[in-house]
């Protein structure tokens, strides 16, 4: 893509020329014999036109309304624009400095960043413009930022040996035979879930439809039969609503010997009008071959804290001290712990925490690259 400044367009009568032409009232003609190369710049130009206009639009506004005061009503009048969103045009403007703006983003890009801080906001787009985000993820990283008070998330991020971005079923198949110590799991339960945009920001899951999550865990609990030694245990989180069929596949290729209950500190808002709060979490806990629990028996119902909404990487993310708990009863110190699909990592920090070696895979790179950060930083505890 062309990145010629838009502050390149030059005024010379009759309209404004950009790139060999001339763009006037009702027509667009060239100015001399433009190359292809200016012709596609302007076509370039023309396409962003209204991400410009946004712009040119709130600079106008900030101008008019340092010089003269109020310039809204001429506005409305002359744009048909509603007042709101002239404000809103107008705010990001004056938020995002014309040095920070770039061009292969758009307007609602900018407008994502705007209530962070220059540094911040350079940090986010620059990351966004190099890795092609979209509104969505640019949203989520400001939300990010912002409330978790968390650098934005490093390009150079270290890539982690233990670390995959892929399709965990492609990962799975290359390990070799009876290597892994532990499977601990938290796979997408096939229910669509879709997190309260207005609270926590995150894009759609991956593979939670109910046939492909079905369809995707049983691969995988396939090839983790295979590759998981003789005596040794398997964890998938789960919820009644999935409870049969996630079950079923569990059953499927290892021997179910309980269901625990994670009960949380507090419970979600859910529909709490209609019903009860959801304040618990079924985890179906299973064997390949029997191996005794580490330390004493403990009760099936595991009391332990969620993770606060302003500390979340991931809409469905898990308590690092549970599973942590889990890794401590079912594998020894050095033992290879392996998430299938790892979200946001929370597994591996618990491996790392706990002296386990760890694999975690993620189809969907965002959450593998906020995986990576999380792991790379030695303070990262939860
Ligand atoms: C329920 S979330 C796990 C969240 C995690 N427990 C955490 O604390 O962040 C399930 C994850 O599996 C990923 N996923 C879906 N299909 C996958 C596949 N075939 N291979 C690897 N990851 C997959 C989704 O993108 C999603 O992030």
């Amino acid at each position: 893509m062309a990145q010629h400044s838009v502050f390149s367009v030059a005024e010379e009568q009759g309209g404004l020329v950009y790139s060999g032409f001339r763009l006037q009232a009702r027509s667009l003609v060239p100015v001399g014999r433009p190359t292809r190369e200016q012709w596609s710049d302007c076509l370039d130009y023309l396409m962003h036109l209204e991400q410009h206009l946004h712009f040119w639009i709130g600079d106008l506004l900030a101008y008019g309304e340092r010089r003269w005061g109020t310039t809204y009503a001429d506005m409305v009048e002359e744009t048909g624009y509603d007042p709101g969103t002239l404000r809103n045009l107008r705010w990001v403007a004056t938020r995002v400095d014309v040095a920070q703006r770039r061009e292969n983003l758009t307007f609602a890009h900018h407008q994502e960043v705007a209530r962070l801080s220059p540094a911040q906001q350079e940090a986010v787009l620059a990351l966004a413009a190099a890795q092609g985000w979209s509104r969505d993820g640019v949203r989520k990283e400001a939300y990010r930022v912002t409330e978790s008070g968390r650098p934005p998330v490093s390009q150079a991020a270290t890539p982690d040996p233990g670390l995959c971005h892929g399709d965990c079923r492609d990962v799975l198949a290359q390990l070799p035979d009876e290597s892994i110590d532990l499977l601990l799991t938290d796979p997408p339960y096939g229910m669509n879930y879709v997190s309260p945009k207005r609270i926590l920001p995150f894009p759609q899951m991956v593979n939670d439809d109910g046939d492909t999550a079905v369809a995707v865990l049983d691969g995988a609990l396939a090839l983790a039969a295979q590759k998981l030694k003789p005596d040794s245990h398997v964890y998938v989180f789960s919820s009644w609503k999935t409870y049969r069929q996630m079950a079923a596949i569990v059953r499927k290729h290892f021997e179910l010997g309980n269901v625990l209950v994670w009960v949380k500190n507090n419970w979600g808002v859910g529909d709490l009008e209609g019903g009860y709060g959801e304040q618990q979490e079924l985890i179906l806990f299973a064997h390949k071959g029997r191996r005794p629990l580490n330390g004493d028996a403990e009760s099936n119902v595991l009391p332990f804290n969620r993770v606060g909404t302003n500390q979340m990487q991931h809409p469905t993310q898990k308590p690092v001290a549970l599973l942590e708990y889990l890794i401590g009863k079912s594998s020894g110190e050095g033992g290879l712990v392996v998430d299938p699909f790892m979200g946001s990592g929370s597994t591996c920090v618990a491996a790392r925490n706990a002296q386990r070696r760890y694999i975690g895979i993620e189809i969907d790179r965002q959450w593998y690259e906020q995986a990576l950060q999380r792991l790379a930083d030695p303070t990262w505890e939860d």
